[in-house]
Order: C-alpha cells, then sequence, then structure tokens
C-alpha cells in the first residue's frame, strides 16, 4: 500500500475587499460587533461588476498554482476532487468545469458536498484513492463564491457578516517514504442537525417555482439559515473530538502537533481549541481576520498561507480539522 503526501499547494482570491464598516451600507451592524464576536475584520466577495471570477475560475486559478508548485502539468493529474456548497450551476458540479478550464485530459471529476468540511472529506477521499494504487496524483479543490447568495441586510446579518470568497487546491501525490503524508483521516456526520445550518431552496424539497408562486416576502427559505449558538456550542465539541481522535489514531499527543489549522468558522472557536490543546501561538494558524469564513476553502487557504510563511517545515505534525453543516466533522493527521 502507498502513502499520500501533499506535493503543491496554492489559492486565489477575489480583488475586491469588503470592511466591517462597507456592511453598514446595507445592514445595521458594527465593526465592534463583527470583530468581537468572530475576529473577523475584512473579507474578499466577487464584485461582479469588475470580475468574472466563479466558484470553479477561482478552484482553476488556485489549481495551476498547486500542480505548479508540486512539479507537475495539468496532464499529470488522474483525478479531480472538488468540494463547494456554492457550484456554478446547480448541475453539473465544479469539478467538471475545472477539468475543462485548465485543458485537461478527460479525467474523473467528483465533487464532494460537504460544506464546511467539505475539504477535509475531500482530502480523505484523495487519500483512498492513492492508498489503493488507482491513482498517483490527484487535484482537491475547495473553492466558494459565498457572496452571490447572501441576504445582504440587516434580517440576513447573523450570517453575511461571516462568509467570504476565495478558493485553495492541494495537488495529493503517491510518496513510497513510511510514516510520510497523510497518517491518517477521520469524518463523521450527524444529519438530525441538518436544519441548523442550511440553505433550504432551491432544491427538489423547494424548487425556484413554488419559491416564485408564494411570492411572500418574509420566505428566507433561498437564503442560508444558520443557528449560530447552537452551532457553535457543537462545534467546539466536535473539533476537539477529531482532533483527540486522529492523535490517538497514530498514538500521538498534543504536544506532538507542530501546526493545527482549524476551519476558519470563528477565531473564538479557534481561540478555544488552542486553549483546550495548551498549544502557542506558533502552533495555530488562523486567517479568519482577513478572508472570513470560506467554508470548503478555508482550510486549504490557511494551510497554504502557513506554508507559505514558512510555518510549515519538513516533518511537522500537521492536524487539520473542520466542523459544519450537516453537521460534518472530522480530521486529517499528517507527517509533512
Ligand atoms: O462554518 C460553519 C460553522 N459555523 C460556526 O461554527 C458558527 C458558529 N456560530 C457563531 O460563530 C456565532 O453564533 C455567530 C458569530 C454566528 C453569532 O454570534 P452570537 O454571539 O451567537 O450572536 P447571536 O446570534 O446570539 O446574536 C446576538 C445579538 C442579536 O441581537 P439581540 O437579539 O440580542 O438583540 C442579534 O440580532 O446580536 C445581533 N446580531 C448582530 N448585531 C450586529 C446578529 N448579527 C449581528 C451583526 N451585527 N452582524
Amino acid at each position: 500500500m502507498y502513502n499520500s503526501k501533499i506535493t503543491g499547494l496554492g489559492y486565489y482570491l477575489p480583488e475586491n475587499v469588503v470592511t466591517n464598516d462597507d456592511l453598514k451600507e446595507f445592514m445595521d451592524t458594527s465593526d465592534e460587533w463583527i470583530q468581537e464576536r468572530t475576529g473577523i475584520k475584512e473579507r474578499r466577495w466577487i464584485d461582479p461588476k469588475t470580475s468574472d471570477d466563479s466558484t470553479s475560475s477561482m478552484g482553476a486559478k488556485a489549481a495551476k498554482v498547486a500542480i505548479e508548485r508540486a512539479g507537475l502539468t495539468k496532464d499529470d493529474i488522474d483525478f479531480i476532487i472538488f468540494a463547494t456548497l456554492s457550484p456554478d450551476m446547480y448541475f453539473p458540479g465544479g469539478g467538471v468545469r475545472v477539468q475543462d478550464m485548465l485543458d485537461m485530459p478527460t479525467i474523473g471529476a467528483l465533487d464532494v458536498r460537504n460544506q464546511c468540511s467539505g475539504f477535509i472529506y475531500a482530502l480523505s477521499v484523495a487519500d483512498q484513492f492513492i492508498k489503493t494504487g488507482m491513482y498517483k496524483n490527484i487535484l482537491v479543490i475547495g473553492s466558494e463564491n459565498h457572496s452571490g447568495g447572501l441576504e445582504k441586510s440587516t434580517r440576513g446579518r447573523g450570517v453575511t457578516v461571516i462568509f467570504g470568497d476565495g478558493a485553495g487546491a492541494a495537488v495529493l501525490s503517491r510518496c513510497e517514504e513510511e510514516g510520510k503524508g497523510i497518517l491518517s483521516s477521520h469524518l463523521h456526520s450527524e444529519g438530525k442537525y441538518a436544519r441548523e445550518l442550511m440553505l433550504d431552496g432551491p432544491a427538489t424539497g423547494r424548487w425556484v417555482d413554488a419559491i416564485m408562486e408564494e411570492n411572500n416576502p418574509d420566505d428566507t427559505s433561498y437564503y442560508p439559515y444558520m443557528n449560530g449558538q447552537f452551532v457553535f456550542k457543537h462545534a467546539v465539541v466536535r473539533f476537539s473530538e477529531a482532533i483527540v481522535e486522529g492523535l490517538q489514531a497514530n498514538g500521538l499527543q498534543k504536544e506532538d502537533i507542530d501546526m493545527l489549522i482549524p476551519h476558519q468558522a470563528n477565531l473564538r472557536i479557534a481561540q478555544f481549541i488552542q486553549r483546550k490543546f495548551q498549544l502557542s501561538d506558533d502552533n495555530v494558524y488562523n486567517n479568519i481576520m482577513k478572508y472570513g469564513n470560506t467554508t470548503a476553502a478555508s482550510v486549504i487557504i490557511a494551510l497554504t498561507e502557513a506554508w507559505e510563511l514558512g510555518k510549515i517545515k519538513d516533518n511537522d505534525l500537521v492536524v487539520l480539522a473542520a466542523f459544519g453543516s450537516g453537521f460534518t466533522w472530522g480530521s486529517v493527521v499528517i507527517r509533512w
């Protein structure tokens, strides 16, 4: 059996910076409220007037960087896995769009619909394909265009201020060195909480026709909904469990963690986890202050930035963990 390891990393963010003060143009909010509750100072939102960025085009741009850094070309990639909750189209997904945009051979493309833990799930799937020997190099992408679908008014402020756009990509490659690369992944779900963080329509349970027919200005079913405090309480518990599970499976302790990359849902959640595991500031990487919560893109953008800043070195123990809508959560433990 082979191991898999990350050989290339890249990210792409839309140019348009939206500060907390900018949000005051269309809702009753404040920089103070947003920073105090979430740690966010600004986020990137695609500006459709000046940019043709989309979920898949941002994914393709991030992927290009990752492939180049892996020392490969698009023709070396055997498979694409694309994680998003905001595909350009209801169907098909983003993976096939990237295959086309990068003019890749007719390789397989799979979309993963696991929201905030989407990249963790995608990486785990890629790892299994490499372990079995089926593929050698897999492109794993997380990308989101949230801004196009957020409710930009006071009614939507509890959700809208948190989310940002962006994309990240990794190339996962076959590795024959023992004890290196992905050591384990653990995935979980608890679907009874599906409605605590969701977007109800359009979907087969809530088609656009039904929404239009009702023509009800109070209908918010086509905007994301989040029961914030409920999600927060579950997040801190599940994050911790997923990290402990990953460490235990490898006979490791919290002191062995060189770098923890938590999903960037809320700086307060990340700080809680940091305290719980008694990690120093050098052992946790956060960038939610600059980009907000980019859902399936958040872990891979943060991982790439941390690596670019020289915060991840050869042989480091890197732990990725995420929790979100579904509920779904999980962790990946990597020996770099
Ligand atoms: O990535 C997926 C996983 N997601 C998460 O893990 C997110 C978890 N949840 C959270 O991060 C927090 O619950 C939020 C940041 C979303 C919200 O913070 P909170 O401390 O739970 O606030 P809240 O929803 O309880 O709202 C408190 C007050 C309310 O006013 P009243 O009813 O007390 O008068 C809200 O209407 O704050 C109000 N509020 C705002 N005020 C100014 C809500 N959003 C805003 C806003 N600006 N943007």
